[in-house]
């Protein structure tokens, strides 16, 4: 008998045995208990959980949350290899080959569309790993529709794209209204000499003449006698025409800058609005042999609007179509109608012409974007009549398809919401502003913006557009005498409302400014009371 096989040396085998069984059991009730975890997690994930084989692609493991996602029976998804589940072909390759490579470098997060079994197709995005099982590379991934997501995102990014056009044009506004005003001036200036010039021109002529036959070779700047007969009064009138097109670009640029309220508003019929600018269209339509479709609702309502505003927008939208027109099938549909849901009409002018690249969408409301350059386009029809649309609370919207056509929509509202109060205090005292503001707030609801001296006071005329001007006497740069005669030139500004605040009662400047109609005047020092008492009074004496 072998020495080795003692009983004290089976005894102490058997012992080891038995251990070595028991750390087994022990192991396998361990692997059991975590495969059971396993599949507790698995099942309880919301997330859509699934594992596929990294050599076959064959998925072989599903949670419920996958299978009701994805629209399978566990068995049909058991039979769908991994691919099968992404959606667009290259893309399938790529998003596979990146799960593996990011299952080999461990849980990392990627994006990609998936495909259901219906063959909808939804935005995911997928979490994967892989782990050894039976020697063998398995891929895990979970899967989550982001669909929502994308769409809150893209919502997002198309409000603030709308917010960054409206903070665009509003700076611009400001840009365009201070260049209109420094143009205006040096433009009427050669408006009126110009027709000047034209006079002495012409007495000139005999003497010229005269001079000329007794010395043919005579030249005035370089030109003979003959050629400035011939051309001169060519030349002046190219310049009137000239001046006139500019001064014409100015007085646009101020219609863009200027925003609402000095617009009268009244009670309109949007169908007329379409008639009367088909009219002003007729003979440039019936030159291009377009037909203009009608496709006006009885329905509309009328609703509070600036007619020739209105009319303004719709010619510029019939006009543009027309240009943009290149074929003889040339179609123009005009439609006009009402959505109850947000008690608004709508107008819309609908073309079949070249349309337009989607790059250039965002730039046609921009003053001076135009693709017309060579034909004498501005680039300002569209950019004044975005203002115009906002004037009147409404929107603009434009679709287009190259080759195909184009479609413009400008929304209205019918009724308007009550506008806040808005007054301008131009003062070159800050601690008087605020002592205004300050009151002015807490005893009402109005809207306050304040201006340190008479340019600042000229721009927010225009932009800031208020009900009221409480305005200094005394201010650099130009003082409110200065601003009550700019006033009463601009026939818009001309009856806006103002309250004059002075420490000297007696000036000479008062004087005159009372001369000038105007009599809301308020002495320094008052009181709080006075202030609140005098605006109110001034503000709605009218409407009693
Ligand atoms: N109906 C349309 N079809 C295609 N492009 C258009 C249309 N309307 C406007 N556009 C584009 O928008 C630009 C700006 O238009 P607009 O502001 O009216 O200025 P303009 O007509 O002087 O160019 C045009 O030059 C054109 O490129
Ligand atoms: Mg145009």
């Amino acid at each position: 008998m072998n020495r080795e096989f003692t009983n004290e040396y089976l005894q102490k085998k058997i012992g080891t045995l038995e251990k070595e069984v028991l750390s087994l059991k022990n192991a396998f009730i361990t692997l059991k208990e975590s495969e059971e975890k396993y599949r507790q997690l698995f099942e309880k994930e919301t997330d859509s959980v699934m594992v596929f084989d990294a050599e076959t692609s064959m998925f072989e493991d599903v949670n419920v949350a996958a299978l009701n996602l994805f629209g399978y029976s566990e068995k049909e998804f058991l039979g769908l290899k991994a691919i099968d589940i992404f959606a667009g072909k290259e893309k399938k390759i790529k998003a596979i080959q990146a799960a593996i490579e990011n299952g080999a470098k461990r849980n990392k997060i990627f994006f990609s569309r998936f495909v259901k079994k219906d063959g909808s197709i939804f935005h995911g995005a997928i979490y994967a790993g892989s782990f050894f099982s039976k020697g063998r590379v398995k891929i895990f991934g979970a899967v989550r529709d982001i669909t929502e997501k994308k769409e809150t995102e893209e919502k997002l990014r198309k409000s603030q794209e709308q917010l960054i056009q409206a903070q665009k044009l509003e700076a611009l506004g400001i840009l365009v209204a201070g260049v209109a005003h420094e143009i205006n001036n040096p433009i009427n200036l050669i408006m009126l000499n110009v027709p000047l010039l034209k006079k002495v021109w012409h007495d000139c002529i005999p003497f010229i003449e005269k001079n000329a036959k007794l010395n043919p070779d005579i030249k005035y700047g370089g030109l003979t006698y003959d050629f400035l007969n011939e051309n001169m009064d060519q030349l002046i009138n190219d310049m009137d025409m000239a001046a006139k097109r500019v001064e014409s670009i100015v007085s646009r640029l101020k219609d863009f800058a200027r925003k609402s309220s000095f617009i009268d508003k009244s009670e309109m019929s949007i169908n007329d609005a379409v008639n009367n600018s088909l009219r002003l269209a007729q003979s440039t339509l019936t030159k291009s042999k377009i037909a203009v479709k009608l496709n006006l609702s009885a329905e509309v309502p009328r609703f509070k609007g600036h007619l020739q505003s209105i009319e303004q927008i719709i010619l510029n939208l019939i006009i543009n179509a027309i240009e943009a027109i290149d074929h003889d099938r040339g179609e123009v549909i005009i439609s006009t109608g009402y959505h109850k849901k947000d008690d608004s009409i709508y107008l819309s002018v609908k073309d079949n012409g070249a349309g337009m690249a989607q790059s250039d969408l965002k730039k046609i409301f921009d003053p001076f974007f135009t693709r017309k350059q060579t034909k004498g386009g501005t680039g300002l029809g569209l950019s004044v009549s975005y203002s115009l649309v906002k004037a009147h609370d409404g929107e603009f919207l434009c679709t287009s398809t190259e080759g195909e056509g184009s479609l413009f929509t400008v929304n209205l509202p019918v009724a308007h919401r009550e506008k806040p109060i808005k007054i301008l205090i131009a003062d070159d005292d800050r601690a008087m502003q605020n002592l205004i503001e300050r009151g002015l707030i807490k005893e009402r609801n109005y809207i306050i913006k304040k201006a340190f001296n008479g340019t600042e006071v000229l721009v927010n005329l225009g932009i800031f557009l208020p009900d009221l001007l409480i305005l200094d006497l005394f201010m650099p740069q130009m003082n409110g005498l200065e601003v009550c005669q700019t006033l009463i030139k601009e026939e818009k500004l001309s009856k806006m409302k103002v309250l004059i605040i002075t420490g000297s009662p007696e000036s000479e400047e008062l004087k005159k400014i009372q001369g000038f109609g105007f009599h809301n005047i308020l002495t320094k020092p008052f009181n709080l009371k006075d202030l609140v008492k005098c605006v109110d009074n001034i503000l709605f004496k009218e409407n009693l």
